[in-house]
């Protein structure tokens, strides 16, 4: 009997891993199949390390294979010597059948993987290149063109071996060479504390650089580093007053290896981008793109010279995720003539989806200087965009035609929106347009199905609004003058995230941001990661409950589903360190009761001029939050092997429970008594025994059929209120809860015609009327966190040991649904549970059917059924429906 080949992967990266910053980057491998009986008792790798010697020849450094006893199959170490800068390593692996199932060949051994491969990028001393940026006087904002630098160069030999360019820049980059772009990456190098630590890409240019004349050139633009951005208005130069790119190539050839750098032999000048802003959009202006500017023999002795600024090498660093990249295109499902929000003349296109992207389109020739503009907006109001949620974003495009046709799609912005009105469009045809659809370019790893289209149409708008709002870092919304990394929506949002997409390394480098932000700020993790000032609200310093919690939940969330113990390792001081700081504000009553709080922000209840206010005490939500933290760093203590933290963490979650027991529940408190409160006393753990909890659910029960089976909850509350019905025995008032239409609820949201997840319940008015308040976006993650409950409860699939090595198949029917499935990639490969009532003659059936990825077990635990557990492969459970009593 045989087995088919490992699937292999390194660290968190898509394959082939170039520019990696890890020197001894860890393997995780799964099978897809194996027999029955099958256990992984070793595995090989064999791994060959090469690196160009700098005389053009290509040296082995390493070619070797290791054997290691056991089952680990999930991060393991590296097995080799530490990856030198620039060198290559093609990786297989294979693994060793110990159990009943038998292996390839007599010694157990299954057939080879596909090598994967890795490469180290540059390390601060293998810099020879200067960030550059425009020479020139740039004049006034207002009239300031993006900047183009470019420099040629000569590559000798005669043939190509292998060819790098490791790219950044103080702003936005766009690379090209001899006339072709670099790559399909967008935003680069995205948004961190650019200070702390800016990210490099490395890209394979072999097919791009020839023996002879070359020229790279580059599209810079100043993005996050200091284009507008923010509140009120915004702020500008928040980086730095200039713009720049670092670029280093590195080319290995017969001759030599050539490094062509940032020097003073590059050139510079103005670009036809009029206006480049990520807010705003963008106008290119064909008349100024100067014909073959990015290929060699273009004269640019009219072009500037750079200047050279200074940058600390120490603060380059390889990105832990993707990139930012077109993920799709979506054409539009109407185009008719209409007029735009100020009454211009032109065309309104429906793209039936919001979500963030921008467009493309295909302009016919038309008079030179004919000016196309392309406006977006999530909603609209009177058959026209509803401009007013952007705020000040202004998100148009626009092209200036030279007198031909082009096909033009803007470079460095990107909005969030449904519908786009496009005026100025030559001709009596219609506009050629599609919509690209831009995020950070993360595997999709979870599926939802169900028997009712409402639920289904939840989820995928909750789908869709983690596309739109992961775009680099995990953002609040993709539209208005915001776009920040509010740490309270993916901390609400975490845990769906992890099941939809394979997140890990995107949050992992945010993640980084974050611990950078929280020691500059002495410990308060700021509401938004990365920190820019704030307007009239928000400081650096503002310590708050629910917010600062992403640095103890958000790695939680992540380790559950990845088991990355060095991602724990890595944020654990992080995460120490705020419980520090907020066990430090509560002091001694364990009650964290003083300060401004968000609470259970933007519960229904919230009137659209103050989003703050809400049901519940948001020092209860506070304390609960605290508690919830403590015990989360004393479980990462536990995993981490630190005792005496795990013990001390612990204590102080079960101190900080008891007083809030005092304080908000024996006291009998009615600020206690909303959906919020008590999902947070059920799910945090908060309440004193099984009596208590089953009260509390009994409680919370009533109020939301009091309620009209009405959500209650805001930020805080909506992640838990289902789960803290169905862990207290109200499967049936979660489920009245899940499945209602009455507003405000998830599936009113979606009978109003949402295909997004909104900021508050009432985005839309039941009449149809957009909510007048600020805070109304149509496209905001966390209310969609619902979803997590949807794939361990409703379909049934949830982990019990980090990375699914173990987990659950629970389906809990309910609500009349009469099938629903839940598929997630794990790291040990797929998992999937699908159950279906049947009808037969003699009574209907409850049919579930899983699938256990080889590696793991399952614990089958379906109503009505004897627990079971079982291993890799498909089995099917079939019990009475409903149960015998
Ligand atoms: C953001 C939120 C964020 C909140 C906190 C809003 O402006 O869009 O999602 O968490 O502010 O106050």
């Amino acid at each position: 009997m045989t087995f088919p080949a490992p699937v292999l992967r390194v660290e968190h990266h898509a394959q082939p891993a170039l520019g990696v910053g890890e020197d001894r980057p860890r393997l995780s491998w799964h099978l897809d199949a194996a027999p029955a009986g099958y256990r992984q008792g070793a595995y090989e790798i064999a791994w060959r390390t090469t690196a160009p010697d700098g005389s053009g020849q290509v040296r082995t450094l390493e070619d070797a294979t290791a054997v290691v006893d056991g089952d680990a199959q999930v991060l393991v170490p590296w097995p080799g010597v530490p990856l030198a800068p620039r060198a290559r390593a093609e990786v297989r692996v294979r693994t060793r059948d110990d159990g009943a199932g038998g292996g390839a060949d007599d010694a157990g051994w299954g057939p080879w993987s596909e090598p994967a491969v890795v490469e180290r990028g540059l390390t601060a001393a293998d810099w020879t290149a200067e960030l550059v940026g425009p020479g020139y006087d740039e004049g006034p904002v207002e009239t300031r063109r993006a900047p183009l630098l470019r420099r040629g160069f000569d590559v000798p030999g005669s043939e190509v071996r292998s060819a790098r360019l490791h790219l950044t820049a103080h702003g936005l980059v766009e690379a090209e060479l001899n006339g072709r772009r670099v790559g399909r990456d967008e935003l680069v190098p995205g948004w961190t504390p650019y200070d702390d630590r800016l990210r490099v890409y490395a890209y394979d240019i072999t097919d791009l650089v020839r023996p002879g004349a070359n020229a790279v050139g580059t599209w810079l633009a100043d993005g996050w580093f200091r284009g507008r951005y923010g509140f009120e208005g915004g702020h500008r130069d928040l980086y730095g007053t200039h713009v720049g790119v670092l670029a280093q190539l590195e080319v290995v050839t017969d001759a030599g290896t050539v490094v062509v750098g940032g020097d003073a032999a590059w050139r510079s000048a103005p670009g036809p981008l009029t206006r480049a802003s990520l807010y705003d959009g963008e106008t290119f202006d064909a008349r100024l793109l100067p014909a073959g500017w990015s290929e060699p023999g273009f004269d640019d002795a009219a072009w500037s010279p750079v200047v050279v600024h200074p940058l600390d090498r120490s603060v380059l660093a390889a990105p832990d995720g993707p990139p930012v990249r077109c993920t799709g295109e979506l054409a539009p499902v109407s185009v008719t003539r209409a007029p735009g929000p100020d009454g211009e003349d032109g065309w309104l296109v429906d793209f039936g989806q919001n979500h963030s992207g921008r467009p493309r389109l295909t302009v016919p020739a038309a008079p030179t200087g004919t000016v196309v503009r392309v406006r977006h907006a999530e909603v609209l109001q009177d058959g026209t965009l509803y401009t007013r949620t952007l705020r000040e974003a202004a998100a148009t495009d626009e092209v200036v035609l030279d007198g031909a046709g082009l096909t033009w799609e803007p470079r460095f912005t990107v909005h969030g929106y449904r519908y786009a009105h496009v005026s100025g469009w030559p001709g009596a045809d219609a506009p050629a347009i599609v919509s690209r659809v831009l995020h950070s370019d993360m595997a999709r790893t979870g599926w939802f199905a169900s028997s009712d289209p409402a639920l289904d149409r939840l989820h995928e708008n909750v789908v869709w609004s983690l596309r739109s709002n992961f775009v680099d870092i995990p953002t609040d919304c993709p539209q208005r003058d915001e776009r920040l990394g509010w740490t309270g929506d993916i901390q609400a949002f975490g845990p769906t995230a992890a099941f939809l997409y394979d997140v890990h390394g995107m949050l992992a480098d945010w993640l980084r941001s974050l611990s950078a932000e929280q020691r500059r700020f002495g410990g308060t993790v700021p509401v938004y990661v990365p920190w820019i000032p704030g307007g009239t609200y928000w400081q650096p310093t503002q310590d708050i409950a629910g917010w600062g919690d992403a640095a103890t939940l958000v790695p939680e969330a992540l380790h559950r589903d990845s088991a990355d113990v060095g991602l724990l390792e890595r944020q654990y001081a992080s995460a120490v360190t705020w419980v520090d700081k907020v066990a430090g504000l509560a002091g001694p009553d364990r009650l964290w009761d003083t300060g401004m709080q968000l609470g259970d922000w933007l519960d229904p209840t919230a009137p659209p001029e103050d989003p703050l206010r809400a049901q519940t005490d948001p020092h209860l939500v506070a304390t609960a939050y605290l508690a919830r933290s403590a015990r989360a760093v004393a479980d990462m203590a536990r995993t981490l092997g630190r005792a005496d933290d795990a013990a001390r963490y612990g204590d102080l979650a079960e101190e900080v429970a008891a007083a809030y027991r005092k304080r908000y529940v024996d006291s009998g408190d009615a600020m206690h008594d909303t959906q919020t409160a008590h999902a947070l006393s059920i799910v945090f753990d908060l309440l004193d025994g099984d009596d208590a909890r089953r009260r509390a659910g009994e409680r919370l029960a009533a109020l939301v059929r009091d309620g009209g089976n009405t959500v209650g909850t805001g930020f805080a509350g909506t992640p838990l209120v289902t789960d803290a019905l169905s862990a207290t025995g109200r499967l049936d008032a979660a489920y009245a809860l899940l499945l209602s239409h009455a507003s405000p609820s998830w599936l009113a949201m979606v009978d109003l015609g949402a295909t997004t997840i909104w900021e508050r319940w009432d985005s839309m008015l039941t009449d149809g009327t957009v909510n007048p308040g600020e805070m109304t976006s149509f496209n905001h993650y966390a209310l969609g966190s619902v979803a997590d409950w949807l794939h361990r409860m409703v379909a049934g699939l949830a982990p019990l040991e980090p990375g699914y090595r173990t987990f659950r198949v629970a389906p809990r029917p309910g609500g009349g649904l009469t099938h629903a499935s839940a598929r997630h990639v794990t790291p040990y490969g797929t998992a999937e549970v699908a159950w279906r009532v049947e009808d037969r003659a003699d009574g209907a059936e409850l049919v579930v059917r899983c699938v256990v990825p080889v590696g793991t077990t399952a614990e089958v635990d379906v109503p009505g059924a004897p627990r079971s557990v079982v291993g890799h492969g498909e089995s099917v459970t079939r019990v009475p429906w409903p149960p015998l009593a």
